[in-house]
């Protein structure tokens, strides 16, 4: 692959033929180090409004840093039209390479055709960009594994392996423009379908498939007024007794709509609801005994092997990766490097969160 840094290398190795060696040494000894110093990079996050893409933003811009690189980092607020303008401005102001998570997975070919053809690399972070051979690298987690690891937890909670049923559960997923959220859903199914087809999980409000019970943009209050409409229609006299929620946000608004029902007291517990993302809020609500559980994904290794794969590209190195074949973009194979996400719940929060230095004891309080 060719790239700016690349070319840069080769340039000054070839005017160092020509000039005295101690001339040369700092440019071409810095590239050569990995201590960059220089480059400039872009970063384009979804949203704000998330605890999380905060997080990944502070962490990306501190390992780039680090790294002897300048940033430009930019928050497209969820609308995906002001993100696709943010990357075009990016490219035009010229940044050596390009971090993105898509709000619309579908929406940057055009942009990053743009990065294309100015010889600017792209990271896909944490959610793939979809219809486009312009995507260099992605960097996530196993996302399937987060779905497996939802299932898992209300298997386990709800004893379906002893034969335990019937009870009540309904189905949430994320947003449809992510393409993650497919990852999620399938993970998650794939382990609890069994059990539906053994009538041990009744679905009251009869929506399984992905396109009832996806969550535009992840959009906490959505989620609540779909949850809100779920208990009126088909909750009579019945108990909601498990929510598979892909993440910690949907989770709050779910939350918030059972609490208005009467859940959470005495006589009518909460159901068990999963979550993922480790957010400050639901790592609280898990303490408190509200959300079950919730899978944490280390951001600050996200944003590390994003920084470090940017440096290598920028160094013409071949970056680390483990995955070459699980995420086609529906142009090529993304080569990716993949992270293990971890359940937590009120059982090991401690020992994950804050032993692992995500969250201080204070933060919790
Ligand atoms: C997904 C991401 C999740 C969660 C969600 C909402 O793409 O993988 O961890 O953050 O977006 O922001």
């Amino acid at each position: 692959m060719r790239n700016r840094r690349a070319v840069l290398t080769a340039i000054a190795g070839s005017v160092c033929l020509a000039l005295t060696s101690s001339a040369c040494g700092e440019s071409s000894g810095g590239a050569a180090e990995g201590d960059s110093g220089g480059g400039t990079i872009g970063i384009a996050l979804p949203t704000q409004a998330s605890e999380r893409w905060i997080t990944d933003g502070k962490s990306v811009v501190e390992d780039l840093q680090a790294k002897g690189y300048k940033t430009k980092l930019v928050y497209g607020e969820d609308d995906p039209e002001n993100q696709v303008a943010q990357i075009e401005k990016l490219v035009k102001q010229g940044v050596d390479a390009l971090i993105i998570a898509a709000i619309d997975n579908k929406s940057l070919n055009g942009v990053v055709q743009q990065a294309a053809d100015a010889d600017i690399s792209v990271i896909s972070y944490d959610r793939l960009i979809l219809g486009t051979e312009n995507v260099d690298y992605y960097v996530s987690f196993d996302n399937e594994q987060v779905g497996r690891l939802q299932a898992r937890y209300i298997i386990d909670e709800l004893g379906l392996e002893d034969g335990k049923g019937p009870f009540n559960i309904e189905l949430f997923a994320g947003s449809a423009d992510d393409n993650n959220t497919k990852y999620f859903f399938d993970g998650a199914m794939r382990l609890l379908q069994p059990y539906l087809d053994s009538k041990q999980l009744v679905v009251q409000s009869g929506q399984t498939a992905l396109e009832q019970v996806t969550t535009l943009r992840w959009d906490g209050p959505t989620a609540r007024k779909r949850m809100n409409g779920i208990l009126a229609q088909s909750y009579g006299s019945e108990r909601v007794d498990a929510v598979l929620s892909p993440y910690d946000g949907i989770s709050i608004g779910i939350l918030s709509a059972l609490e208005s029902d009467g859940y959470g007291t005495g006589g009518k517990p909460f159901p068990v609801i999963t979550g993922q993302d480790a957010e400050l809020a639901s790592v609280k609500s898990i303490i408190a005994g509200q959300q079950s559980q919730t899978v944490y994904k280390d951001l600050r290794q996200l944003a590390e092997v994003a920084a470090g794969m940017v440096d290598d590209i920028l160094n013409g190195e071949p970056p680390e990766v483990n995955n070459r074949r699980s995420y086609n973009n529906g142009a090529k194979a993304v080569p990716a490097y993949l992270l293990q996400p971890t359940s937590v719940d009120k059982t090991n929060y401690k020992d994950v969160l804050i032993q692992g230095g995500y969250y201080t004891a204070a933060d919790l309080k």
